[in-house]
């Protein structure tokens, strides 16, 4: 969902519970089997945000584990030592922040997390991909443009490293009770979702939006990988009526952006959708895929840059 810089801290710990009861514990079972935990687990995760991604994995991946967390926002990675710390009491773990490095230690995973602001669009330092087991993101890839899926998967390759990259949004969405005008708002929504994108000045061409999932697969397979993708779809009911607002108010303001003139129609949508929000009456559904990729034994050697 389109969300302002500002808004983006409080929208990532709205989404975290819904985020990690749809993501799909199979794949993520079966990325954590191939990577064993013997030794200390060298892992790269991208938009990293507030650390979302590496709270869902740490304790599922077990063993030592040292994370590079990337982001383009500073503001967002600085969060990350604070909510890691209140996550690990959450769970009864023991957690230092030492000059913005942040370990966290359980019963069987030891983590430690180094962030980094850098803006990612080019994706061409190849050294952040450098001994990484594990490459990962979470509600990332339909942010970026499918030749910097390319990029990604190439950079992977020659890595020979793991993929995991959850929540990518795939343009599906069904709101109970049904209105008449919910699928002119997705449509527009999805468009929304594929324009052109521009970071630090630089052109990153159109995004993938939601054909972000398949354009991924087809990518890594391309590069020698064998790849599974499952559903991770939300499951929004009532009780979530928080997180409801804040996603039909993005989804409208996303909709008249592209459509000014048919502004009014949309807030009035929007207005109906609110009340049944509050009437306690409202569910979602959003759709969303995990994907994972095994290195395969006719992996790429070249490594391509975006430009
Ligand atoms: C939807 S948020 C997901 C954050 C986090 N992975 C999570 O699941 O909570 C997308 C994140 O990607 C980051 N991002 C988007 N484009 C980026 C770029 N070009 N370079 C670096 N980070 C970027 C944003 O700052 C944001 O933190």
């Amino acid at each position: 969902m389109p969300v302002d810089d500002a808004s983006l801290p409080q929208w990532l710990l709205l989404r975290e519970p819904a985020d990690a009861a749809a993501r799909s514990e199979a794949l993520t079972r079966d990325v954590a089997g191939s990577l064993g935990s013997a030794e200390p687990l060298h892992m790269l995760d991208l938009g990293t945000g507030t650390g979302s991604n590496i709270r869902y994995l740490a304790e599922r991946l077990r063993g030592p584990q040292r994370w590079l967390a990337l982001d383009r926002s500073a503001a967002l990675l600085a969060e990350l030592p604070r909510r890691m710390v209140s996550w690990a009491a959450t769970r009864g773990y023991a957690a230092t922040v030492e000059g913005g490095r942040c370990t966290i230690r359980g019963a069987r995973f030891e983590c430690v997390i180094d962030t980094h602001a850098i803006d990612l669009t080019l994706l061409d330092d190849r050294r952040i991909f450098d001994g990484r087991r594990l490459v990962t993101a979470s509600a990332l890839l339909d942010l970026v443009s499918e030749s910097w899926l390319a990029a990604l998967a190439a950079h992977c390759a020659a890595e020979n490293a793991l993929a995991l990259f959850a929540l990518t949004y795939d343009g599906r969405s069904a709101c109970a009770p049904a209105d008449p005008e919910d699928e002119m708002v997705r449509e527009l929504l999805n468009r929304h979702q594929r324009r052109d994108r521009e970071r630090g000045g630089r052109a990153a061409g159109p995004a993938a939006g939601p054909d972000a999932g398949a354009l991924a697969e087809r990518c890594f397979a391309n590069a020698g990988y064998r790849v599974r993708r499952e559903p991770s779809d939300w499951r929004l009911v009532p009780a979530d009526a928080d997180m409801q607002r804040t996603l039909i108010g993005g989804w409208a303001e996303a909709a008249t952006e592209m459509a000014p003139d048919r502004a009014s129609a949309i807030a009035s949508w929007h207005a109906r959708r609110l009340a049944h929000v509050a009437a306690g009456r409202s569910s979602i559904v959003v759709g969303h895929d995990d994907l994972a990729a095994w290195p395969g034994p006719h992996r790429a050697r070249n490594v391509a840059t975006t430009g």
